[in-house]
């Protein structure tokens, strides 16, 4: 069976297409590698000893899609590609409007037109806005406070339009919360492009002495101990919820919102302390002010995850550090 992997070169894409190998699905992946490499392949190929199908092709080029599904008997597809850096968003968000929404109505019309009408979508606890209250379950109401949020939610929107349009539609929203980790052979992870916006890449570069130390947002919170709280979800913990919602959508049509996290909620400082002992390495840190547009806690409720799909994260937060710490050594400059 073939699923097409849009933005399978990325980090949680070349997790995801690791996992549906060793499924023994046929993946076949499109990206333009604005955000990633080539050689995310060569290592998938070393995890699974399959070399993945692969076009280098730009989404916006809707032609070119059109390729892949006349070459291809495309069964499902999983939609990671599209840009992901909040504070980006703010300063160029008519570029997030039209990369992450284009990409989705041409894959969704190519889609259409070649018959294949299953597709599990790349969400975020980011469409939750500030929420009332945790554990944040997926009938919350919606609100975003950035253009990379909006653009979520909006595709969310036009996701489910499509299945009211077309009630032959199996369309999967996946609500992720914090994805951290690597796979544990060291070979894919995160390469966050200059100085990292995300807690845990920001951490592991001032392990690596790349950074001097890190800033943590705030310790007025009312949480254990004054940092925000998130819930981290190991990368490979993520990507087996995509092949447990690819298999759910081959036998049921409609569309459903499932969060993917843990239901634990970690601190700044908690996380801090875990990536230290991972690491071995003293993690410098100063108290700042706030960032603006933080949250005080996020964590999901995972009950529709674990009924619907049969799916719960087992990787504990030790092991999403050991993960990352291990990749973190091993590609120093990334996966290049
Ligand atoms: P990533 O940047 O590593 O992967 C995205 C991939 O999409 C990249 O390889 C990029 O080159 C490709 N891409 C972007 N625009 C494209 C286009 N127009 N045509 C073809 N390819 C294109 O990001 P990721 O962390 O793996 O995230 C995957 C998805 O999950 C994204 O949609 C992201 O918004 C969503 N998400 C990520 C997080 C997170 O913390 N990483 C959290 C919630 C949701
Ligand atoms: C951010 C995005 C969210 C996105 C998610 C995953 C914002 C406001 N939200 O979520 O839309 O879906 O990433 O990509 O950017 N922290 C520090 N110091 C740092 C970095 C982070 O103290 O250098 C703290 C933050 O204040 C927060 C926690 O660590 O309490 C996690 O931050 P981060 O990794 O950026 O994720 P989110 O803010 O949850």
């Amino acid at each position: 069976m073939s699923i097409l992997v849009t933005g399978g070169t990325g980090y949680i894409g070349s997790h995801t297409c690791v996992e549906l190998i060793k499924e023994n699905y046929d993946v076949i992946i499109v990206d333009n590698l604005y955000n990633s490499s080539k050689e995310a392949l060569n290592r998938i190929n070393t995890i699974t000893g399959v070399m993945p199908k692969f076009y280098e092709i730009d989404l916006l080029d809707k032609d070119k899609l059109n390729i892949i599904f006349e070459e291809n008997n495309i069964e499902a597809v999983i939609h990671f590609a599209g840009y992901k850096a909040v504070g980006e968003s703010c300063s160029i968000p008519l570029t997030y409007y039209q990369n992450n929404i284009t990409t989705t109505l041409n894959l969704c019309e190519v889609m259409k037109s070649y018959n294949c009408k299953k597709i599990v979508f790349s969400s975020s606890a980011t469409v939750y806005g500030d929420p009332a209250s945790v554990p944040i379950d997926e009938s919350f109401p919606l609100s975003t406070t950035n253009p990379y949020g909006t653009t979520k939610m909006f595709n969310e929107r036009i996701l489910e339009d499509l299945y009211i349009s077309d009630n032959e539609f199996s369309v999967i929203l996946l609500r992720y919360f914090n994805p951290i980790g690597a796979h544990n052979s060291g070979l894919i992870g995160e390469t966050p492009n200059g100085i990292p916006n995300n807690l845990v890449p920001y951490i592991a570069q001032v392990a690596t002495g790349k950074r001097d130390f890190l800033r943590v947002w705030g310790n007025d919170y009312n949480t254990v101990d004054g940092t925000g709280v998130r819930d981290y979800i190991h990368v490979v913990d993520l990507a087996l919820g995509h092949i447990k919602a690819v298999k759910y959508a081959m036998n049921h049509l409609g569309v459903e919102k499932i969060n993917l996290g843990t239901g634990n909620g970690y601190s700044v400082l908690q996380v801090k302390d875990a990536y230290a002992k991972a690491s071995g390495k003293d993690i410098a840190f100063e108290i700042m002010d706030r960032r603006p547009g933080d949250i005080a806690t996020c964590y999901a409720d995972t009950k529709k995850a674990k009924e619907l799909l049969g799916w719960q994260a087992e990787f504990d937060i030790e092991t999403m550090c050991n993960d990352s710490w291990n990749f973190e050594v091993k590609n120093p400059d990334g996966v290049k």
